[in-house]
């Protein structure tokens, strides 16, 4: 049959068939498609607003053999409603990679958890116990649960084309949003700096939109500035980007500055703030992303504005995800008044 479907790349199909699920938008009892590196969802009705990541299409779909699986758990048997109800309801989908936390009680379900996601995920190639990222350097911990291979996978979001290393240097494929946010804000002409830039998600984008006249790509991970060099061989952009191998302290001893910066380091970047201030020029922005106690969520933005230096406003402050039960990721615009 004939329906609209709501078309998007694998590795954000999870996050928007939960949003589309939610809404109760999409249609029973169709099969999806996959098409290339997409997913196209069956809906009932066309959503309105549109999710914030995809496209509308028309396609002929057939019927879903017994329904399309509400959860992977559905392809877990034998389990009794107890250890149901604690089996996780969250994962993330980097490339044909699958990220699962699994709580220390069910480890000995981690390769049922496994299979059952790797049957869930369209496209799915691992499946990885996720143990949290570590270091200065937010390496990703990971434990193969089930499937082949490797943690090095291409990941597509916002159009773009990103290679990472989960296990070598940083990414987070629920910063998406945030990654096309900021690449947005930049204004035809500006010099932009990505300090702490990882493989340089909010670069790229940055770069593939085209309006900055240059961008400044500051990491201390060798492995993290390597992949972003791959990433813009890739993008092939017009645009004049310099991946720096640098310690943040000793590049903001450069006499450099920028109309726009990002800071996204959320547990330790609040240390570069006074230096990072003086180099964005008056009527310049920085766009900051912290971890904060949501005890601590009251004045946050004047604080982040006074650590800046003088006359720094906060802008528009957003709750990007829970990070745990009492504190929430921040994604912070702080701008800085014109002289
Ligand atoms: C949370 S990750 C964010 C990466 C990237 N901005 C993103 O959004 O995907 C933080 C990054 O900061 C880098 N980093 C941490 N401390 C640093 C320091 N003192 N100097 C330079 N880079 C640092 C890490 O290597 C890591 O790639």
């Amino acid at each position: 049959m004939k329906l609209p479907g709501w078309a998007v790349p694998v590795g954000q199909a999870e996050q928007v068939r939960q949003e589309l699920r939610a809404r109760d938008l999409l249609a029973p009892g169709v099969r999806w498609l996959h098409e290339g590196g997409e997913v196209v969802m069956p809906l009932r009705l066309v959503p309105t607003p549109s999710p914030w990541v995809g496209r509308l299409v028309e396609r002929e779909f057939g019927p879903a053999e017994r329904g399309n699986p509400r959860s992977y758990t559905e392809f877990m048997t034998g389990l009794s409603p107890e250890i149901r109800e604690q089996l996780p309801r969250a994962f993330d989908v980097v490339g044909d990679i699958v990220l699962v936390r699994i709580p220390r009680e069910l480890e000995a379900l981690s390769e049922p958890i496994g299979q059952a996601l790797l049957r869930f995920v369209p496209g799915a190639r691992v499946v990885a116990a996720d143990l949290g990222v570590h270091g200065p350097e937010r390496r990703r911990s990971l434990r193969r649960v089930a499937g082949d291979g490797g943690f090095s996978t291409v990941h597509r979001e916002n159009g773009l084309a990103i290679e990472v290393d989960l296990e070598a240097a940083y990414f987070s494929p629920r910063l998406s949003r945030e990654h096309a946010r900021v690449a947005g804000a930049v204004r035809a002409g500006e010099r932009l700096l990505d300090l702490c830039c990882g493989v340089g998600p909010f670069t790229l984008l940055a770069a593939r939109q085209g309006r900055a006249h240059a961008i400044v790509a500051v990491d201390g991970n060798p492995a993290a500035i390597a992949l972003l060099r791959r990433n813009l061989e890739r993008l092939r952009s017009t645009v004049a980007v310099e991946p720096i191998l640098a310690e943040a302290s000793e590049f903001l001893l450069e006499p450099r500055v920028f109309d726009r910066a990002i800071l996204n380091l959320p547990m330790d970047g609040a240390r570069f703030l006074p230096a990072l201030g003086s180099h964005v020029r008056p009527g310049g922005a920085v766009h900051y992303f912290e971890v904060v106690e949501r005890a601590d969520r009251p004045g946050f933005g004047e604080r982040v504005a006074a650590a800046l230096g003088e006359g720094w406003r906060a802008g528009e402050e957003r709750t990007v995800h829970a990070y745990s039960p009492r504190s929430d990721l921040v994604g912070l615009t702080i701008s800085r008044t014109a002289d």
